[in-house]
């Protein structure tokens, strides 16, 4: 093709280019949003869009008007810088109307663990637990008030958990033994009792280290024939250990 002196060549090039600029322009027509640009580089019209959204928050200081309590307790507590709602929700609802919206009370562990699960990303220092053995079988709020979540005082005393064992022993011959003369108890067992069990005496001659003719016990500890009392069966198979003279 050759129009006039034009070279087919440079004609055809032409007609590529003006095509690809209807192209363009018809593209540009039906994806561009209509505001783009009149203000920078972006869709004006989001502005307004946005603003007519309805508001979902209520923000602190609302939840504060009814829930003094909770908000005064929580403002020098450990969580003095979260948000209600950053764990009950968005609210404005609510607070519009309290009792026909509820907000959402989370009280699985995930909600927790969002924050805590142990991440080797968040910084030093922060309180971070691993899942599986911290006290795996309870929800958090059985020991955590998740307004004021200062740990539980760990308990000092074994009767503190074992009530009954306790009593049973101090009323029995055995009462002037200590719990850890006979159960070896690791520190975590009195925070974490399931991941960290004590230890239990599992022969014989564990009682034997009293009660045997030989002991270096007091000479009032009554004594037996290691040999043949009870003949090979655990000495608990018929002494209850924290009540002793009870035996079967
Ligand atoms: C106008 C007073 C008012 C405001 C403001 C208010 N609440 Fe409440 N809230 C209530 C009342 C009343 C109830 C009890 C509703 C019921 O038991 O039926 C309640 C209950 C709750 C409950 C317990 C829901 C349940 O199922 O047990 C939570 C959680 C709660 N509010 C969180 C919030 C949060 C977060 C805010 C701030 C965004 C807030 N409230 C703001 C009055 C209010
Ligand atoms: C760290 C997360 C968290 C934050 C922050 C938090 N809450 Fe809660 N809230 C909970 C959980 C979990 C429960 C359920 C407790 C349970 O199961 O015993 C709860 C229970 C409640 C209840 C039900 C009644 C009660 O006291 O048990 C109200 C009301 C409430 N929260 C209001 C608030 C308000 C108001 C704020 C902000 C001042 C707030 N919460 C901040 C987690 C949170
Ligand atoms: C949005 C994040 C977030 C969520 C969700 C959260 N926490 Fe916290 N928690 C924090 C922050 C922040 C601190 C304060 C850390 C500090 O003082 O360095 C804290 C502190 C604590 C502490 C104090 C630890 C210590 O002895 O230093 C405990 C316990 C705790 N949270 C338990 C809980 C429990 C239980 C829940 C669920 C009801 C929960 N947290 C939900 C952020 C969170
Ligand atoms: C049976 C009671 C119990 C339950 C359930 C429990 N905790 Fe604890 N938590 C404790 C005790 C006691 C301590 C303090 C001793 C320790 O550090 O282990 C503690 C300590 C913490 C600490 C501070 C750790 C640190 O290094 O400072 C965080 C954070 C924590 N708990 C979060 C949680 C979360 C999250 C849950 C639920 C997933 C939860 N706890 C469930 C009893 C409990
Ligand atoms: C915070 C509560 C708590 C305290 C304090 C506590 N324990 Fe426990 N202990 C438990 C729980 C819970 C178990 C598990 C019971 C079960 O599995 O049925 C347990 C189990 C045991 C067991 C059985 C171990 C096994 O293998 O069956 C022994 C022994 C024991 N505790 C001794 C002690 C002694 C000794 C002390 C004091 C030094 C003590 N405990 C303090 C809660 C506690
Ligand atoms: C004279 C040694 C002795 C003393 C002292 C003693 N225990 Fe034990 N305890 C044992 C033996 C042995 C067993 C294992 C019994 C069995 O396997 O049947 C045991 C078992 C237990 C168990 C497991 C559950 C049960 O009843 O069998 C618990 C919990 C326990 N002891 C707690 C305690 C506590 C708490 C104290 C202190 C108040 C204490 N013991 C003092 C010897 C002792
Ligand atoms: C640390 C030393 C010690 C250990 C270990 C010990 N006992 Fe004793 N036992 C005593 C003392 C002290 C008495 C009480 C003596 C008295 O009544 O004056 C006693 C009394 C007894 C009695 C006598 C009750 C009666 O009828 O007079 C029996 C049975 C007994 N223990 C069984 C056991 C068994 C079983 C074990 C192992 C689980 C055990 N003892 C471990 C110190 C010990
Ligand atoms: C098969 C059951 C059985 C077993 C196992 C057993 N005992 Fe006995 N024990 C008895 C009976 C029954 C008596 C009371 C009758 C007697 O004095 O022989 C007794 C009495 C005792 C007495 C009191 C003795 C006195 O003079 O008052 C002691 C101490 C004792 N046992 C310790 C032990 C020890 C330590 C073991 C483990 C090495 C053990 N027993 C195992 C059944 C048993």
């Amino acid at each position: 093709m050759r129009v006039g002196k034009i070279p087919g060549q440079v004609v055809r090039l032409a007609i590529v280019l003006i095509a690809s600029l209807v192209v363009l322009l018809l593209v540009r027509a039906r994806f561009v949003p209509e505001s783009f640009g009149e203000t920078g580089h972006y869709r004006a019209d989001v502005v307004p869009a946005i603003a007519a959204q309805p508001i979902r928050y209520a923000g602190m200081q609302a939840c504060a008007e009814c829930h003094d309590d909770v908000a005064e307790v929580k403002a020098s507590s450990y969580h003095r810088g979260l948000t209600c709602e950053g764990c009950h929700g968005a609210a404005a609802d609510h607070v519009e109307d309290p009792v026909e919206a509820t907000p959402a009370v989370p009280s699985g562990r995930e909600s927790c663990l969002r924050c805590h699960e142990y991440l080797g990303a968040r910084p030093t220092g922060f309180p971070q637990i691993i899942e599986t053995i911290h006290n795996p079988m309870e929800p958090c709020a059985g020991c955590h008030d998740p307004h004021e979540p200062t740990p539980p005082a760990v308990p000092g005393e074994c009767s503190a958990c074992h009530r009954a064992i306790a009593s049973t022993k101090s009323v029995s011959h055995h009462w002037s033994l200590d719990c850890e003369t006979c159960h070896l108890t690791p520190q975590k067992h009195r925070e974490n009792p399931r991941a960290h069990l004590p230890e239990k005496p599992v022969a014989r001659e564990f009682c034997g280290r009293c009660h045997d003719r030989a002991a270096e016990s007091a000479a009032t500890v009554p004594r037996v024939d290691m040999a043949d009392h009870g003949g090979r069966y655990p000495c608990w198979q018929c002494h209850y250990p924290h009540d002793p003279e009870g035996h079967s």
